[in-house]
């Protein structure tokens, strides 16, 4: 018998090649190969003849093209949270698996919890296992939830919100404070749900089903584990998975490779609101976002609250509103900038949720055509608030603001500013000039700085600039 060929694989990746390295070449980990023996090459004749008896081939047109365990028409298990079922592509699809990451704190637990009371709630049988909380924890917050939510139905219809007893959680509702992987798998045999929520996939221990050691094995094997159980048993599967220090999504991107979607729930650290976007989505689109505020009593939803209101905005140097499209749907946020002097030659450029390469070149713009001497100075360039302004229609804000910061100059108050900017120092339209216009105004801003438009198509406040140096001639 022909000696088995050795395996390294990257925990981090998946790939495997015939030899260690000490860097995967196709992700760039270091470090992250392991032996994963010779065995995978030949598990033995009868084990595959079972396997292939299992899951015989077959022809692609007698396979049903209906998503498993689908159980109606359209087939999305819905929430009621409508901001949540909208980023997944109008609810969770069945016996998918999707992977929610987010920092330490943001509320990925509250999130989870309330979209389990919602599944359950419409009668969905949904598994919770709370690996990093007891069963009592999970439902004290449940009341806590239910509580609130039934104040604030109380408070809209003006009636007694006194005397009424918290609603108790549905009996579709079953938590289970479980982390082995097998035991878990169980109870999802016998409980039969339509969703089983695992809080967090780091916290499951597949030690009795994985034969190599290692956190990263680990989770892999447990994240496969629960997807085969999902796609046999017909659950969808929420997985909460931390983020790592870098930023990457629950650490090794293999586990993002095998669910169907990755959604990041984001928020700033000192501010109520929390943004939930999909990363990937194979049932949906990935441009949508979900807009939340974090209060007393959970997660609300914040679709028509969320955005900056002219009333509460003061402008300062360094700082332009502006009206920045998130799928379908468009946000007035806050653009800052900030200049410091640094060195010739190494000046910083940073950005954070905006467009590094977009930076770059509006410092270009500015020093060509604004007049503006830039090259040592260190420029820091963030939006506000979690949400990602990266189209070029913010051009004009950021490029205002950059320049406001350096001059130390504002724009007057109630003015917001759209638009791109070409190399040589024009204001271009960008998409969907008309809706950002509404919007800004439907928030309070008087005036609107863009692109000069024709017969003034985008309405009342709007003040045509046909250059950057003419933009700036607004900042005083
Ligand atoms: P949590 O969902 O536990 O975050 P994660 O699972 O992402 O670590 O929520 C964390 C924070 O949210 C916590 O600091 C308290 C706050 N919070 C509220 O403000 N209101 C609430 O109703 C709940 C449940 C939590
Ligand atoms: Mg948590």
């Amino acid at each position: 018998m022909a000696k088995a060929a050795a395996v390294f694989a990257c925990n981090s990746c998946g790939s495997s090649f015939p030899k260690w390295l000490g860097r995967c070449p196709d992700c760039g980990g270091w470090n992250t190969l392991e032996s994963a023996g010779g065995a995978r090459a030949s598990p033995g004749g009868k084990r595959l003849s079972a396997d292939v008896m299992a899951h015989p081939a077959r022809p692609l047109s007698e396979v049903s093209g209906a998503p498993e365990g689908d159980t109606g028409p359209g087939g999305r298990l819905r929430t009621g949270i409508g901001e949540f079922d909208r980023v997944l592509g109008g609810g969770l699809t069945p016996a998918s698996a999707v992977l929610l990451g987010g920092d330490p704190g943001v509320g990925k637990s509250t999130l989870m919890l309330q979209a389990a009371l919602g599944w359950a709630g419409q009668g969905e049988r949904v598994l919770y296992a709370a690996c990093e909380e007891s069963a009592s924890q999970v439902r004290r917050r449940a009341d806590r939830l239910l509580a609130s939510a039934a104040e604030s139905k109380d408070n809209a219809d003006s009636a007694s919100a006194l005397d009424i007893p918290p609603q108790a959680p549905p009996d579709d509702l079953l938590v289970c404070p479980e982390t082995r992987l097998g035991v878990l798998l169980e109870q999802a045999r016998q409980a039969r749900p339509a969703v089983v929520v695992v809080d967090s996939i780091q916290m499951i221990d597949a030690s009795e089903a994985s034969t190599t050691s290692g956190a990263v094995a680990q989770l892999r094997t447990a994240t496969l584990g629960l997807i085969r159980g999902g796609k046999e048993l017909g659950f969808a599967l929420m997985l909460i998975g931390h983020v790592t220090k870098s930023g990457g999504l629950a650490g090794p991107k293999l586990i993002e490779h095998m669910v169907d979607a990755v959604l990041r729930f984001d928020g700033d650290r000192y501010h109520a609101h929390r943004v939930l976007r999909a990363v990937k989505n194979r049932f949906g689109a990935t441009h949508e976002i979900g807009l939340f505020e974090m209060t007393g009593g959970g997660l609300r939803e914040a679709a028509d609250g969320a955005g900056l209101l002219a009333d509460e905005y003061q402008p300062r140097p360094g700082s332009v509103a502006a009206p920045v499209m998130q799928g379908t749907r468009c946000l007035m946020v806050e653009v800052q900038a900030l200049t410091a002097s640094g060195f010739l030659g190494s000046a910083k450029r940073k950005v954070s949720g905006l467009d590094s390469s977009r930076l770059a070149m509006l410092i270009a713009v500015l020093e060509r055509h604004g007049g503006l001497r830039l090259a040592d100075q260190d420029v820091f360039a963030s939006s506000v608030g979690g949400v990602r302004a990266v189209e070029p229609a913010c051009d004009l804000a950021l490029a205002l603001a950059i320049a406001g910061a350096f001059l130390g100059r504002s724009l007057p108050e109630r003015t917001a500013a759209v638009g791109e900017i070409g190399l040589g120092g024009e204001v271009r339209p960008g998409p969907q000039t008309e809706r950002r216009a509404a919007e800004a105004r439907r928030l309070g801003f008087e005036r609107i700085l863009g692109p000069p438009v024709r017969r003034g198509a985008s309405g009342a406040g709007w003040t045509g600039v046909s250059t950057i140096g003419q933009a700036m001639e607004m900042l005083t």
